[in-house]
């Protein structure tokens, strides 16, 4: 049996609601359990990025962060970093320069950023879609992708207009054909994470689980 600990508003897990909850000899049996997933998950990362990879909507950036809170490493959105050294929103970016001239800057800031680890790296939906910055993930990181089911992400990115891809007539049937064309592309990540609508705290139990089932995996002749 598995008992997860809550997230507290910082992203820490807090003991508290379980240590209350369960008594007897199974509670320290868990407790530690649920400590050793995030020891276990560090040691079998390494010196390794984890990198977020999928479509807009997937929650990489807001569940990498508390990711990396639990691994006690850097957190880092690459969307957040282009912003930062171009000094124009993402939108504007596109506006400006088109996809293409994006595309070749956010290689250039993720190589940059992958240079810097351990780290969990959050990526733009596209990123890992592009040969170039795919390479550079797969050479010094694990990925993980955060896959989603069509009306899950529709139900997130909806809400904002903040992504220049969607500004479409249409803009569920243009997701519907960003994740047929990319799905493909995104299954090339070591680990795979289904985003559905659950607590944050079992995605992130779920992520650390997936990286150390991966270095368990290894191990076997
Ligand atoms: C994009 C996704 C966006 C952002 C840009 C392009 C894409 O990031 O990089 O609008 O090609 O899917 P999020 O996935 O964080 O929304």
């Amino acid at each position: 049996m598995f008992m997860m600990r809550r997230l507290d508003a910082t992203g820490a897990f807090d003991d508290t609601v379980s240590k209350q909850i369960v008594n007897g000899p199974m509670n320290e049996e868990v407790l530690t359990l649920a400590e050793s997933l995030r020891d276990r998950a560090r040691a079998a990362l390494g010196t390794r990025n984890l990198v977020l990879v999928g479509l807009m909507g997937a929650g990489k950036s807001s569940i990498g962060r508390l990711v990396a809170h639990q691994l006690g490493i850097p957190f880092v959105d690459t969307d957040i970093e282009i912003e930062r050294v171009s000094r124009m929103t993402i939108t504007e970016l596109f506006e400006a320069y088109g996809e293409e001239e994006f595309r070749a800057l956010e290689t250039r800031v993720i190589k940059r950023l992958l240079k810097g680890g351990p780290r969990v790296v959050s990526t733009g939906g596209g990123a890992f879609i592009n040969d170039r910055t795919r390479r550079h993930v797969k050479r010094s990181g694990l990925s993980v992708w955060l896959k989603a089911d069509l009306d899950v992400l529709w139900e997130r990115v909806n809400k904002r207009d903040t992504r220049p891809l969607l500004k479409t007539e249409n803009p569920k049937q243009t997701l519907e054909k960003l994740m047929n064309a990319r799905y493909p592309i995104y299954a090339e990540a070591d680990l795979t994470v289904l985003s559905r609508d659950v607590g944050k705290e079992v995605m992130v139990k779920e992520v650390l689980a997936a990286i150390v089932e991966r270095k368990e995996e290894s191990k076997t002749p």
